[in-house]
């Protein structure tokens, strides 16, 4: 089919990188197609009503409007995590939120823009909904896999996360210099609902004495151990990196109260429970540290510059080849295509006996997990 104006979105919760693919993709699109493109605001917010106004609003993108924004965080189309048109929270007449599915407004939406083809730019959830508007009939959409967790399957790395674990390694250097100032126990949490992909990176590349991750549960025992130990051979201080979605041994992850309408379970808390637990135990003049979202928020690194902008050309080709329901990806050093479906089968966990926690292990690196 001929292609003449290309929708553009950016989905789920931002991350460093995002402005980066936009600008690819509009480069791309009107420099070898002569596309127009079409930014719509907020994820589908912005097709699921054409009336919502948020002030990025959907907009027209050329060459002049994505000049240089690939140095910049965040996304200059806005995204929404509460965007899914397959739960969209409607207010009832006495005020509470009910989760609708409005799919056939945003197929008229659709139409009324003339949009041909849809580029969503998302996480696990993006790419979820991207596969059920293909099911549905809206079938020409392409995505472009983005997360500072680096939790997506079928892809090797997604943008964001090199930069979050470089905001994550600086501040447990940060808070190394401090902890061994004052012999103190830090704890340090980072982002990583489902995987200790962050944890795990900043951590060795910080030197972290423990990392607790979500894949591997963890007891408060052999960390407590692990600060005596290191105390008896003259070393008073510890660094330990929690991931937010760290899990104790027979219980669950930390999260705050029940999930809004629309929303998605918030994590709150992990370091922390952990705190509480090393406390209970010894005597220690432990500090907490939550890194949060300034590991979303900052200018890409060259790494996640260049994979975005890769991203979002390759996105451009593959409408242009008519790969709809498909989802670029990093194997190895090469961008290539997936069906979306392969994206939401499974996350991409840590894998508790690969070499990366091996690797850790052999430095001496605790998890909690140790007889
Ligand atoms: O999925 C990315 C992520 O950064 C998670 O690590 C974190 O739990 C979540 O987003 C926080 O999202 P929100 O923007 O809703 O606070």
């Amino acid at each position: 089919m001929e292609i003449k104006t290309l929708g553009v979105m950016t989905g789920g919760g931002d991350c460093p990188g995002l402005n980066a693919v936009i600008r690819a993709v509009v480069k791309t699109a009107q420099g070898c197609y002569g596309w127009r493109v079409l930014g719509i605001e907020d994820a589908f917010c912005g097709l699921i009503d054409l009336d919502y106004r948020s002030p990025h609003g959907n907009q027209w993108l050329d060459d002049d409007t994505v000049r240089l924004i690939h140095t910049r965080g965040g996304t200059i189309l806005g995204t929404s995590n509460r965007a899914d048109p397959f739960r969209w929270a409607v207010p009832e007449p006495d005020g509470t939120l009910v989760e609708r599915d409005v799919f056939e407004q945003v197929l008229a939406n659709w139409r009324t823009l003339g949009l041909d083809a849809l580029i969503s730019v998302g996480g696990d959830g993006s790419m979820g909904i991207a596969q059920k508007c293909v099911e549905r009939g809206m079938t020409n959409i392409v995505g472009v896999p983005k997360t500072i967790d680096n939790d997506l399957g079928a892809t090797d790395y997604t943008f964001g996360f090199d930069t979050a674990v470089g905001v994550a390694t600086d501040a447990i250097d940060r808070l190394r210099d401090t902890a061994e100032a004052h012999d103190r126990v830090m704890l340090v949490e980072v982002m990583g609902r489902h995987a200790g992909w962050i944890a795990l990176h900043a951590g060795l590349a910080g030197g972290a004495h423990a990392i607790v991750i979500p894949e591997i549960p963890y007891r408060v025992e052999p960390l407590v151990d692990l600060i005596r130990a290191r105390r008896e051979s003259g070393q008073p201080y510890s660094l330990i990196v929690v991931a937010e979605g760290a899990v104790p041994a027979g219980g669950s992850a930390s999260t705050l109260g029940p999930r809004e309408a629309g929303a998605m379970v918030r994590m709150y808390g992990a370091a922390a429970r952990l705190a509480e637990g090393l406390e209970a135990q010894m005597d220690l003049d432990l500090r907490l540290t939550v890194l949060g979202h300034t590991q979303r928020g900052g200018s890409p690194t060259n790494f996640d510059r260049v994979l975005a902008t890769r991203f979002g050309e390759a996105a451009v080709h593959l409408v242009a080849r008519g790969g709809f329901g498909r989802m670029v990806a990093l194997r190895g050093t090469s961008v290539v295509d997936v069906p979306l479906i392969d994206a939401i089968d499974k996350p991409k966990l840590v894998d508790p006996d690969g070499e990366l926690v091996r690797t850790a292990r052999s430095l001496g690196v605790y998890f909690g997990d140790e007889p």
